[in-house]
């Protein structure tokens, strides 16, 4: 016995300890010595990967067709084969899967327990094939088929900010830089820059649903498949767009896993400004809108606190993202060619970032939906002062150079402080003092909603830009499709 890093009490048996549970591996047969437990614990990655169950039982029927058809298999046993995975899959569906001691990942586990149900022609399966391009063609259908989902729960945010943006389109609030107000703007301006980003963020996991869609299956361990078995149909058969045409490269291969976490990276870390934005603005020094009680939750000491954690979580977890991208470029960065077992840890990046980002997505939409938006905290924040640009603008209109015209508005301003007066107290006379370009129309600019809708350029804040954006956004999420850019496979 001996104690271990968390404390606990673990046997380390000798190499020749004779453990039971070699008798199950798939690999025993130049083996004399027993793997010691721990080694066993540590190996394993069945916890992580036995999600991936039903994507291993459809490349291995996928697999014993292509075997099949290469002549390998007779009809009858790979018929045999096929209604044993169906069966294991039925297992695993029903929750009456038991897992061995020995099993390793869930390669080795779906193919143990075929053997156990139709015999020995169930190790038939695995000619020419290897956990090595097993593996990586498992990870990639369970990727791909995830990418989708992900494109939905993607595209709902960006309704939700659409939706919300419609319906506070009439909503003016301060905008800022440096964290200071600026400028009047929409607040339906402030929440679609956010769904900018996410189109954005689906372009990105359009790229990433390309590097995933590639076949790396009859790639063997590391040098091809010696049955000359038929790749493009494989490939086809699984629904992949092509098939990877360098068997060292495909089983080493896991820019798809890095493509992802650098998606969700980037996706999160979006997320988590318009998190940082809706926490600050929650706060009663900003009051623009408050979260709903479904998102928020309370102080066990202060009876008044309602805490924005939702977001402040999504906030956290964008950090922890930015690990896992990090920890996993670092796992690939130094690896020696093919296939080695430190890209084992992929599924520990992947299934995490990928579950977390699917909740995070659903909180940060329920976020959006529900949260009440403050129109009169909003106006409230506006003051006169921001509207130093407009004066400036205004000279322009007269037919003032800029710089000038930036040098004539701030001596409006220091005029106005000076006096104590908002600007639209100035009488013309005092503005005239300044410029004789200044006439009666200039109560125009003191018009928080002129200001806004003189940028009505596209991608400014005015109602027209505004509602352009909208439309823009509308139409491309309705005409999303998710690898519908994806080359023809024949090609
Ligand atoms: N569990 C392994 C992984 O996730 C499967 C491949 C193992 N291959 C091997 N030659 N040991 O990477």
């Amino acid at each position: 016995m001996t104690t271990n890093s968390t404390g606990e009490q673990t046997s380390i048996s000798t190499a020749c300890g004779g453990n039971q549970s070699d008798e199950g591996k798939l690999w025993g047969g130049r083996f004399t010595g027993a793997t010691d437990p721990i080694m066993e614990r540590f190996n394993s990655s069945l916890q992580r990967d036995k999600i991936m169950f039903k994507e291993d039982i459809q490349g291995s029927i996928a697999y014993s067709r292509a075997i099949e058809r290469a002549g390998l298999l007779t009809a009858e046993e790979a018929t045999k084969i096929r209604v044993g995975l169906e069966s294991v899959l039925q297992e695993w569906t029903s929750g009456s899967f038991v897992v061995h001691p020995s099993d390793e990942d869930i390669h080795t586990a779906n193919e143990r327990r075929l053997k156990e149900l139709i015999g020995e022609v169930g190790g038939k399966l695995h000619t020419g094939r290897s956990r090595n391009d097993q593996v990586a063609t498992d990870t990639r259908l369970w990727l791909r088929s995830h990418l989708g989902a992900t494109a939905t729960w993607l595209l709902d945010l960006i309704k939700a900010l659409l939706a919300r943006a419609e319906d506070t389109k009439h909503v003016l609030c301060a905008g800022y830089t440096h964290l200071q107000r600026a400028q009047p703007v929409r607040f339906a301006h402030w929440l679609l820059s956010f769904a900018w980003w996410l189109r954005g963020d689906l372009r990105r996991l359009e790229q990433c649903y390309t590097s995933t869609d590639q076949c790396p299956l009859g790639c063997g361990a590391l040098a091809g498949n010696p049955f000359n078995i038929d790749r493009k149909a494989l490939a086809a058969d699984l629904g992949f767009s092509s098939v990877m045409h360098n068997s060292m490269m495909a089983v080493a291969d896991r820019d798809f896993v890095a493509d992802y976490l650098y998606f969700a990276t980037m996706l999160c870390s979006h997320l988590s400004r318009l998190s940082e934005d809706l926490s600050l603005y929650s706060s009663a020094e900003f009051g623009y809108e408050q979260l709903a009680d479904a998102y928020s939750t309370g102080s066990s000491l202060m009876p008044q606190k309602k805490n924005p954690d939702s977001v402040e979580l999504v906030r956290g977890k964008a950090a922890t993202f930015i690990g896992r991208l990090t920890g996993f470029l670092c796992v690939l960065k130094g690896l020696p060619s093919t296939y080695n077992k430190d890209l084992q840890e992929d599924k520990e990046a992947l299934f995490d970032v990928a579950f977390t980002l699917t909740d995070l997505l659903g909180v940060l939409t329920g976020v959006v939906t529900t949260m009440r938006v403050n129109t009169e905290a909003c106006r409230a924040a506006l003051s006169e002062s921001m509207l130093a640009t407009d004066i400036a603008y205004y000279l322009v209109r007269k037919g003032m150079a800029f710089r000038t015209a930036h040098g004539k508005a701030g001596e409006v301003v220091k005029l106005a402080e000076e006096l104590q007066k908002p600007f639209s107290s100035l009488s013309l006379d005092e503005l005239r003092s300044i410029s004789p370009l200044f006439t009666a129309d200039v109560s125009s600019v003191w018009s928080f909603e002129s200001s806004v809708e003189q940028y009505s350029s596209d991608g400014g804040t005015g109602m027209a830009a505004v509602a352009r954006q909208m439309e823009l956004l509308h139409s491309f999420v309705e005409s999303f499709k998710l690898g519908a850019h994806v080359e023809n496979f024949a090609s």
